[in-house]
């Protein structure tokens, strides 16, 4: 009998290792072309980076699609080309990485944090709304794990109050709301295509958007304040070289072939999980969001209840199974206003008005999923089979049998 837990000597529950990024020969033949023509750099936007782009706007169903370095550059432009003015206000969730936060302090407004629903995770509706004040010029909702965020509440309180809606799908490549792609509903959506990432180059950024004036500062902004029409060294905007290379958007593009099949599996396998985890006492998958379609599980996130568990801790659980095989991890360690950088207010944000004291903020849905609930998988488990979801399940089975007879 395999019961002692791999992380004392036993026998790991999950055997095999799944591998990310995916790739084969005709990945390495995409950026071998590249570098056989020469033409790596995109100093006007070369033709391979603007085929992605295409791709990409047409996959997502919107106008236009803007490449950059990463995924914080993409949040930064958005928000930066969506007008906002030094001490406005920004709704944020505390759920999320600190990108989603930083960018706001970058463009000299203030993070305002609005706790997130205990089903979803995602950035609770109702706590947006009480969020608003006269300042507030913008809503980042986060579709967290690749989850869809309740878009129609979102887009429906901006519209009342005026805000401009930035939509983070930096986990959501391909992810769906009411048939909809994320990162095409609010005025624009931004993507990373960093090494972890559902869709990546190793590092790389876009932002989606139907709106032809943002589409222009934003390409303005990416690429040092150059307008379209100008000379070289003309420059209107205090921008900078965001753009990124012909390799890197020849190897997306190629991915981009593997994305759909990916996300169906990973949205599969996650219902299937699901089912398997909701079995399990202690143990509740997160909700599926309202209105949502398609999930890419950038995360499968599952919460965690200790006192089944002989009041194991979260970080010790998601030690134990992870050495049983599963990939994954206990996730944030606390909210984003709990960071020094919010505590100590370690930043040179001028518009930030003395009174503003993040101690003081408490969102106590986001507190329990950092310290107690939330456990991660990681997308490229969710890349498996049915039977791996089963074995992922018997992992934690193993573990609980463990501890409540220790
Ligand atoms: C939710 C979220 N937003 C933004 C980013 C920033 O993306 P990048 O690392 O490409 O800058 C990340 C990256 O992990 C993220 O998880």
């Amino acid at each position: 009998m395999n019961n002692k837990p791999a992380l004392y000597g036993g026998i790991k529950t999950v055997e095999k290792s799944f591998p990310w990024p995916i790739y084969d020969e005709s990945d390495i033949e995409a950026v071998a072309g590249v570098v056989r023509s020469g033409e790596w750099g995109n100093p006007d936007c070369g033709d391979i980076v603007r085929d992605f782009e295409d791709r990409f706007a047409e996959f997502c169903g919107t106008r236009y699609a803007l490449s950059c370095v990463n995924g914080s550059v993409a949040l930064r432009l958005a928000l930066i080309a969506c007008g906002v003015r030094p001490g406005d206000e920004v709704i944020i969730t505390p759920y999320t990485f600190i990108a989603t936060a930083s960018i706001v302090l970058e463009a000299n407004c203030i993070p305002v944090f609005a706790d997130i629903d205990p089903g979803t995770y995602n950035i609770n509706p109702d706590e947006v709304e009480k969020a608003v004040t006269k300042r507030t010029r913008a809503i980042i909702p986060v579709h967290f794990s690749g989850q869809a965020c309740d878009m129609d509440r979102i887009m429906e309180i901006a519209g009342r109050f005026d805000l401009r809606v930035i939509e983070d799908a930096c986990h959501g490549h391909g992810a769906e709301y009411k048939g909809k792609k994320l990162g095409s509903i609010g005025d624009a959506g931004c993507f990373s295509f960093q090494s972890s990432k559902n869709l990546t180059s190793g590092e790389g950024g876009m932002i989606t958007t139907n709106d032809g004036e943002l589409s222009a500062m934003m390409d303005s902004l990416r690429n040092v304040g150059r307008v379209k029409g100008g000379e070289w060294y003309e420059h209107h905007y205090l921008g900078c070289n965001y753009r990124i290379t012909q390799i890197q958007s020849a190897l997306l593009l190629n991915q981009m072939k593997r994305l759909d099949h990916q996300t169906k599996l990973r949205h599969e396998n996650g219902t299937y999980l699901n089912s398997l985890l909701e079995e399990i006492d202690g143990i509740t998958p997160l909700d599926r969001g309202v209105g949502e379609t398609l999930h890419s599980y950038h995360l499968y996130i599952f919460k965690y209840d200790k006192s089944k568990f002989s009041n194991l801790s979260k970080k010790d659980f998601a030690e134990m199974l992870a050495a049983e095989g599963v990939p994954c991890f206990m996730g944030y360690p606390q909210p984003l206003y709990k960071q020094p950088l919010f505590r100590e207010k370690n930043f040179m944000c001028y518009a930030i008005p003395g009174n503003v004291d993040y101690s003081k903020v408490h969102c106590p849905v986001a507190e329990r999923a950092c310290n107690e609930e939330a456990v991660w998988i990681f997308q490229n488990a969710m890349l498996g089979t049915r039977h791996d979801m089963e074995l992922f399940a018997e992992a934690i089975l193993k573990i609980q049998k463990y501890v409540n007879s220790r």
